[in-house]
């Protein structure tokens, strides 16, 4: 993902994440604070290229994931997970195994950071993401930071390199 992208990734949050919205300042954000966890989906359709997804990950604090749609200011060092803030595909682009792959992609990158990676599950996708190998972590002190996300949201995480994972705080 490039600077350049952001109308689209801002347009694709829109159209999929009805029920979730982020300011395009958001999605700017991350990208400025962690390029390299930014990616998008190019498809070719004739016309040239488009993009039919997004992912956006970071470095971050593990068991406190942000408030939906807020800005981050700075990330933490050392970081105690790696966090998938979000990932989205139009639905043409879905079933494709476009996301398991950036996901494994990812996981390999994680794996350099910290020692679990981390997200919010939400509409419905948990089953998705307990197919890459992430489980749900349940603790009281994660039900407020995760009301933002409406009440199907759960906080699911994957250790990683065979480390143990810690208990949510
Ligand atoms: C979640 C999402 C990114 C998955 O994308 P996808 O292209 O369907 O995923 P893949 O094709 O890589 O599928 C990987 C595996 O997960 C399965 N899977 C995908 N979505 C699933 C779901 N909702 N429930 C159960 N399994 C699912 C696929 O069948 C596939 O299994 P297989 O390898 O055994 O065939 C996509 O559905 C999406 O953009 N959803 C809307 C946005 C969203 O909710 N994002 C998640 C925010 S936490």
């Amino acid at each position: 993902m490039t600077t350049v992208d952001l109308p689209a990734v801002s347009a694709i949050a829109a159209a999929v994440h009805v029920d979730y919205p982020e300011d395009a300042a958001v999605f700017a954000e991350r990208l400025a604070l962690y390029p390299q966890g930014c990616y998008v989906l190019a498809e070719e359709d004739g016309a040239g290229a488009r993009i039919a997804g997004y992912l956006i990950s970071h470095p971050w604090t593990f068991a406190q994931p942000p408030a939906l749609n807020t800005m981050l200011g700075a990330l933490p060092s050392p970081a105690t997970t790696y966090y998938i803030h979000d990932i989205a595909l139009l639905p043409a682009a879905r079933r494709s195994g476009a996301a398991a792959a950036i996901v494994a992609l990812l996981i390999r990158h994680a794996a350099t950071i910290a020692d679990n990676i981390s997200l919010v599950a939400v509409g419905g996708t948990s089953p998705f993401w307990a197919a890459q190998g992430f489980a749900r972590r349940a603790h009281p002190a994660l039900d407020a930071k995760l009301a933002s996300y409406g009440g199907d949201a759960c906080y699911m995480s994957r250790a990683l390199a065979g480390a143990p994972l810690a208990a949510p705080r």
